[in-house]
């Protein structure tokens, strides 16, 4: 099974600019990148990102609203204070054993950079992923990772699965059925976490008085330590509070 993946994968597979490195610090930009966020819309900001720091040194030596400001739009703002925070501990004392000790970085995380990064024998299992091995029942080793993720965002895609182009699909004791539909996220448009991600933004282009903006929001991403609140104003971790209005 895993022969017939790897040959559709040198054909189709997507070539996505975190495979053209072993980097363990663009590694953990991209995953960290790619928990919540789209690949389409991971791809242009990574680029830009490694452009702008292109070492944990660098990024450590940038300032955290430098951070949120540039992680802008990608959603969920907490994982850029994680990334940046694992630059400093990473930039002081070197990657640690135990990857998950960085902040942000769970056991996916962790065994994503130990495949990708520093070649490891490991197998991390995303939704795509683990969806594939559970419809083929097959074993997969550490060299079809990518296979088995481009497999599971393109072909064996969750509700309607495209097997008559699936390689596996002679092989495939789930060929043609779906999975249940999953409950889907709830809407973002009138959420809490839109609420929080305009409060950000707005809070970002220029601090803003604490009167004019939704106190249990500012609470929230003060708790998460996106802003602080200075006197009668809210502004980006650390900032000189810049003039507004
Ligand atoms: N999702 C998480 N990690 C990924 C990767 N390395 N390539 C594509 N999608 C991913």
């Amino acid at each position: 099974m895993e022969r017939l993946l790897l040959a559709w994968f040198e054909e189709h597979g997507r070539d996505l600019p975190w495979r053209r490195t072993r980097d363990p610090y663009a590694i953990l930009v991209s995953e960290v990148m790619l928990q919540q966020t789209q690949v389409e819309r991971v791809v242009p900001r990574y680029l830009a990102w490694l452009e702008r720091w292109p070492s944990v040194e660098s990024l450590a030596a940038a300032s955290a609203a430098e951070v949120i400001r540039e992680w802008q739009g990608l959603g969920y703002n907490r994982r850029a204070l994680s990334l940046h925070r694992s630059a400093h501990r990473v930039a002081a004392e070197g990657w640690p054993e135990d990857l998950t000790q960085l902040p942000g970085v769970g056991p996916y995380t962790a065994t994503a950079i130990r495949c990708f990064a520093f070649d490891e024998n490991v197998l991390p299992v995303d939704v795509n992923i683990e969806r594939v091995l559970r419809r083929t029942g097959g074993s997969f080793s550490a060299a079809s990772a990518q296979a088995l993720m481009d497999l599971g965002a393109t072909i064996c895609i969750a509700r309607i699965p495209r097997c008559d182009s699936c390689p596996l699909a002679e092989v495939c004791p789930s060929r043609g059925i779906r999975d249940e539909p999953a409950r889907r996220q709830g809407p973002f448009e009138g959420s809490f976490r839109q609420r929080r991600a305009t409060a950000l933004r707005q809070i970002a282009a220029a601090s803003l008085p604490l009167d004019e903006l939704d106190g249990e929001v500012v609470r929230s991403l003060v708790r998460d330590g996106l802003v602080e609140v200075a006197g009668e104003l809210v502004r980006l971790p650390g900032e000189i509070s810049r003039a507004f209005g």
